[in-house]
């Protein structure tokens, strides 16, 4: 196993957000490596999609064309680094938007014909399964991970560092893009989720809203229909202060990823639980789970909030992990932008 600390470059732009980072990581045999950010640098489209109300893929990916180099010049300044200090790149390969992902596959494969660097592609989900732990914090294992982003929510287990079952994941829309989907029908500006969980802190709502497939037995998520319930209740109590729907959204769609998480937890012996992807930024569900696992002796580990939504450190730790694991580098020209990439 290598001794010296090695320097991993890693690239993320798999929706609307161009983000570069320098990662320097010390392997640990088969532990999870110690890890130091030197850089991170992330350019939002925020303001550009904004207009549209959602994120156009074609803008997004002129965007990314735009935003790439100087995005990785500056990841580079900041780690006081050159290309040639660097040991590996890592590039999100998907899922994603295949407009936005095809940007940095490409960027990254022509770097790596051009220097020599070998890449480490990376799927997008394990950047954010992997996100909590930044050499701060190392995992502790059986654990079960709980996924929440615009486009998947998801439930893991985690025997060890390198061994990941899905028990469960949504069947119709993800927990972010119900946040979203809110945000909209309540006419708030974009992107919706922070601005449902902003309102929600004023709400105080004297109803409730369904909690679909809190019951089920399997660890399946479904949030159309609580949209739906929403977009009903408007229809027929249409003056309704919009912090008290927030606020009865929220507690219901974090009612049920916080029961199926316990559950698991529980089912599978777990000793700790993990949080992460963009809805991890929500205040409620982050307090709602620290508290739980407190009540039942889990060790709980929720990313930073800068590394909770899309950002590069997250890529350049999963590639350290897989890694650490034995993965060799993809030779540049086979490496292939994959939307449906699954876990
Ligand atoms: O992980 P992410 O940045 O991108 C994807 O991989 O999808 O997640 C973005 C999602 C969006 O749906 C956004 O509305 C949601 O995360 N989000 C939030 C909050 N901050 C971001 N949802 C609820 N509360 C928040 N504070
Ligand atoms: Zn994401």
């Amino acid at each position: 196993m290598r001794k010296k600390p090695i320097k991993i470059l890693g690239i993320e732009t798999s929706c609307d957000e161009t983000a570069a980072a320098v990662l320097e990581v010390e392997f640990k045999g088969k532990n999870f490596p110690a890890l130091k950010t030197l850089s991170a640098v992330i350019r939002s489209q925020i303001k550009l999609h904004a207009k549209m109300g959602g994120v156009v893929p074609e803008t997004a990916a002129r965007a990314h064309v735009k935003n790439i180099l100087p995005v990785t010049e500056k990841a580079l300044r900041d780690a006081k680094l050159n290309l040639k200090d660097i040991n590996y790149l890592a590039v999100t390969q998907g899922p994603g938007l295949i407009p936005s992902l095809i940007v940095g596959v490409e960027f990254i494969k022509a770097m790596s014909l051009a220097t020599g660097i070998p890449v480490i592609p990376v799927n997008h989900m394990l950047g954010h399964l992997y996100s909590p732990f930044t050499g701060e914090t190392i995992p502790k294992f059986p654990m079960v991970a709980l996924i929440v982003s615009g486009g998947h929510t998801m439930l893991v287990l985690m025997k060890n560092l390198h061994s990941y079952k899905v028990l469960g994941q949504t069947v119709d829309d993800a927990a972010g893009e119900a946040f979203d989907k809110v945000a909209k029908l309540l006419k708030l500006p974009y992107p919706g989720g922070p601005e449902v969980s902003k309102l929600a802190e004023q709400g105080q709502p004297d109803f409730e809203f369904p909690r679909p497939m809190i019951n089920s037995k399997d660890y399946n998520f479904s949030f159309s229909g609580l949209k739906t319930a929403v977009l009903y209740f408007l229809r027929d109590h249409p003056q309704t202060p919009k912090a008290d729907i927030c606020k009865a959204f929220e507690d219901a769609a974090v009612d049920v990823l916080i029961t199926k998480t316990l559950r698991a937890a529980k089912q599978y012996k777990a000793k700790s639980v993990s949080l992460s992807g963009g809805v991890s930024a929500n205040k409620k569900l982050r307090q709602d789970l620290q508290n739980i696992c407190k009540q039942n002796n889990l060790a709980c580990f929720i990313p930073e909030r800068h590394l909770s939504t899309d950002n590069a450190e997250m890529i350049a730790i999963a590639a350290a992990v897989q890694l650490s694991r034995g993965n060799k580098p993809i030779p540049a020209g086979k490496i292939k932008a994959n939307p449906n990439l699954s876990l």
